[in-house]
This record gives C-alpha cells, structure tokens and sequence, in this order.
C-alpha cells in the first residue's frame, strides 16, 4: 500500500471505531487508527463511564489494543471525528502517542469533508518527556 492507500485504510478503521464509541455523556464521539509497522491497522474508540473520570479516550484504547496484541512499533496514527472541525488530540494521549511513535511519526487528523492536518509527534508534542529521559543520569 503507498502512502494514500495507508491513510485511505486507517480512515476507514477510525469511522468505523467512531460509529461504535460509547459517548453517551458528550456525546462527541472520536476513532483512532494506528499503523503499525507489520502493515497491521488497529483501531480503538472513546469510552465512557457514568463516573466521569473513567472515561478513556480513543488513541489510548487504540494503543492498549496494539499492546495487547503484541505490537510495539507504530507509524503514524489517525484520528477521526465526524465534525467539520478537526479535532486534535487531548494532552494525555500525546504522551502516549510520544511514548510509542518516533518524534517524526505521523500524527494524522481526518474528518468526513476530505480534510487532515498532518504533523510529526516533535511537532505535536515539543520537548516532549519520552522513553529516553529515564537514562539520562
Ligand atoms: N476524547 C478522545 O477520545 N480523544 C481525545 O484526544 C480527546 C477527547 C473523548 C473523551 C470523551 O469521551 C470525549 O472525547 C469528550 O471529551
């Protein structure tokens, strides 16, 4: 698959994660395609919770997903909202995206109007707190 294809795909995977997410609270409703670099696409969802603060977002359930399958390296992720806007992620999901995709990893956001913003996760996250501060002595 080239590029176009790739992103083609991981759309489709995040609107059909989008069509199942349990937002019954806001109501806003969000899907979360990763690649990963098997070529596999793996997709997750929000989650809400009656108490509030449980509610998980899309990208961290895409990635505990991958997790549990045994994936650990990643290219880029989708991120999808049936909005005209484009919605970028919430701080704490791009902590996980910089802790599993490379700083030039692709950070993709979609909608259903042919639109993406594209950045890298440095671009998304500058500075950010990775994997490789914990050795630094
Ligand atoms: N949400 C996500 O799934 N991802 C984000 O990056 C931002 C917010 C969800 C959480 C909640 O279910 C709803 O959007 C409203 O905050």
């Amino acid at each position: 698959m080239d590029e176009k294809q790739t992103l083609a795909a991981s759309l489709a995977a995040a609107k059909n994660a989008a069509a199942n997410a349990y937002a019954p609270y806001s109501n806003f409703t969000v899907g979360a395609a990763l690649n990963c670099e098997d070529g596999e696409i793996i997709a997750g969802c929000n989650m809400e919770n009656a108490s509030y603060g449980l509610t998980t977002c899309a990208e961290r359930n895409a990635f505990a997903t991958a997790i549990a399958q045994g994936k650990r390296n990643f290219s880029s992720i989708v991120i999808y909202t049936p909005l005209k806007k484009l919605v970028a992620p919430c701080g704490a999901c791009r902590q996980v995206i910089a802790e599993f995709l490379p700083q030039d990893g692709k950070v993709i956001l979609a909608n259903d109007f042919g639109e993406s913003k594209t950045w890298t996760v440095a671009d998304m996250l500058p500075d950010a707190f990775t994997p490789a501060a914990l050795n630094e002595k």
